[in-house]
């Protein structure tokens, strides 16, 4: 089965500067967006954090990649890449070793029913640099109003251990990320970068 959700977006529970701010970019690097959706996450990034950075936008989403390139177009911006590509496979245009920081937001865990971590993790392993960041955050599998069903959700614990299984090992977590649900956060956000 196909990992899908296509035309969904993070932008009204998830705020793109909490996100991009835990990140630490310095403002040059070449930055990833790993199944990009509609780019709010990108536009953010290349509008604050990377003035003198470039951010490929990636999703195989058509349409998605469709109006980011109008929007591209339109504001006359040069750094901001929209790329349609299935990142499951050889992502055309983005070569060996040349990002480094990849963010894949709300996307991992469709590749748990697809079957497809494998093919993702090798892909990301193959364009980010020796010293890249693979930067994943994700639903943390407890209840809430919004999200996917529990049991496609992934915790850290697990996350941490197939990243490792593939030679990357984590240097970075965050448990309070996200929207507010109760006493604690939405999400997690966590850092593997290559052993
Ligand atoms: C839940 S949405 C998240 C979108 C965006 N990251 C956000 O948080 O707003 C998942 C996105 O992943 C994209 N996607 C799923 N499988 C993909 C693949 N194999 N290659 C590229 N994009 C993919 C979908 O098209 C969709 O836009």
């Amino acid at each position: 089965m196909e990992h899908k959700h296509h035309g969904k977006s993070s932008a009204k529970f998830l705020d793109s500067d909490e996100i991009l701010s835990e990140l630490n970019l310095n403002g040059n690097e070449t930055f990833l967006d790993a199944g990009c959706g509609d780019g709010y996450i990108s536009k953010k990034a290349i509008e604050k954090y990377l003035p003198e950075g470039k951010v490929y936008a990636v999703d195989l989403y058509s349409e998605s990649i469709i109006e980011l390139k109008s929007f591209v177009d339109e504001n006359d911006i040069d750094n901001l890449i929209p790329v349609e590509a299935d990142i499951t496979k050889t992502i055309q245009g983005v070569d060996d070793e040349s990002v480094d920081v990849v963010l894949m937001l709300n996307v991992f865990h469709g590749f748990k029913e697809s079957g497809q971590r494998e093919d993702v993790i090798n892909e990301l392993k193959r364009i980010i640099k020796s010293d890249g960041k693979i930067a994943i955050m994700e639903f943390k599998p407890i209840e809430m109003t919004f999200g996917p069903p529990i049991d496609v959700r992934i915790s850290h614990i697990e996350l941490e251990k197939i990243f490792n299984d593939y030679g990357l090992k984590k240097t970075y977590l965050t448990v309070d990320i996200g929207s507010d649900i109760g006493e604690t956060k939405s999400h997690y956000l966590i850092i593997f970068e290559k052993e």
